[in-house]
């Protein structure tokens, strides 16, 4: 757990394999009541987009840790009237303990880490969603009992939680296969990345849906459209339907496969009203273990009182 004081969290690959593991290990322990750890600092909350899970679960997390959370909305603080990053890092790097930064450019969050000593972490940018990952990990474990070997099927947009769960699927030893439509393919670096970690477990980018779900033992999907993107959206409907995550779809997987997706979700649109309430869907669980991954996360950088 101390190997990761004082180091920020700006990708997935920020991380180590054996880093992920203890991590996972400690977000178990957490959720199932084994430890209680103590952690009196004060996390700040940086966000220039909307959020529901990663707000309220880094909150929670931190109180229940004894902390203290300041939510910095950039509509009421400097940064949001264009005071320099530089100048805002500096300073609350003073202030705070930690700081959790949700933003469009992943060079702004590089910008802060530079600017500012204490652990910056991504809270999502357009290029990573490492906490969300970090949470879809702690769910793919406690279902299948260990990570190696299963295949993890995405489909949609080759977006921030695409790039995350390519490089964490490779990290950890999963079969990752992405299919979007031809033009929304992840970022080449990010798949190079991953195809560099991964060595011998597989790593497929493809535009077809339908080989891609074959055997897979995790289909995860996410918006068609991300925060930013929404005058994209209506367009993108007809483009993207052949990848939408329905009954039909799910009859190639595994018979034991299960769903995720990293919620806010649009109903009929990436996955069917039927698989987000059936049998196979985990996305309730999903949701709960950011809590608890990000509980571990703050413990781990900040070290326990
Ligand atoms: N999955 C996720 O990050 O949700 P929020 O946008 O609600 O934080
Ligand atoms: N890809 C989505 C994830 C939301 C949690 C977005 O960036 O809006």
């Amino acid at each position: 757990m101390n190997k990761l004081k004082g180091r920020d969290l700006l990708g997935l690959a920020d991380l180590s394999a054996g880093e992920i593991q203890e991590l996972l290990h400690l977000a178990a322990q957490l959720k199932a009541g084994q430890i209680n750890l103590r952690c009196n600092k004060v996390l700040g909350l940086l966000f220039y987009k909307a959020s529901t899970r990663t707000r309220v679960s880094f909150s929670v997390a931190m109180y229940q840790l004894g902390g203290q959370v300041i939510d910095l909305n950039p509509n009421v603080t400097q940064v949001g009237r264009g005071e320099p990053v530089i100048d805002t890092a500096r300073v609350l790097d003073r202030y705070l303990d930690i700081l959790a930064i949700r933003t469009f450019e992943q060079k702004e969050l590089e910008t802060f880490a530079e600017y500012a000593q204490i652990p910056i972490i991504n809270a999502l940018t357009d290029l990573e969603h490492p906490c969300q990952v970090l949470a879809d990990l702690l769910t793919v474990q406690e279902c299948f009992g260990s990570l190696t070997g299963a295949t993890v099927t995405y489909l949609g947009d080759g977006n921030n939680v695409a790039h995350s769960l390519l490089l964490g699927c490779a990290l950890m030893g999963m079969n990752v296969r992405i299919a979007t439509p031809p033009d929304y393919q992840p970022d080449r670096g990010i798949v190079e990345q991953a195809r560099q970690i991964a060595g011998r477990s597989e790593v497929t980018i493809t535009d077809d849906p339908v080989a891609a779900v074959k055997g897979a033992n995790v289909v995860y999907t996410d918006v068609w459209a991300s925060m930013g993107q929404e005058d994209l959206a209506e367009a993108r409907i007809p483009v993207f339907q052949p990848y939408q995550v329905n009954e039909q779809l799910l009859s190639m997987a595994d018979s034991d496969v299960i769903v995720l997706h990293c919620l806010p979700a649009h109903r009929g649109e990436e996955i069917t009203d039927e698989v987000m309430e059936g049998l196979r869907s985990r996305v309730w669980d999903q949701a709960e273990n950011r809590m608890h991954v990000q509980k571990a996360l703050l413990v781990s950088l900040l070290g326990a009182d």
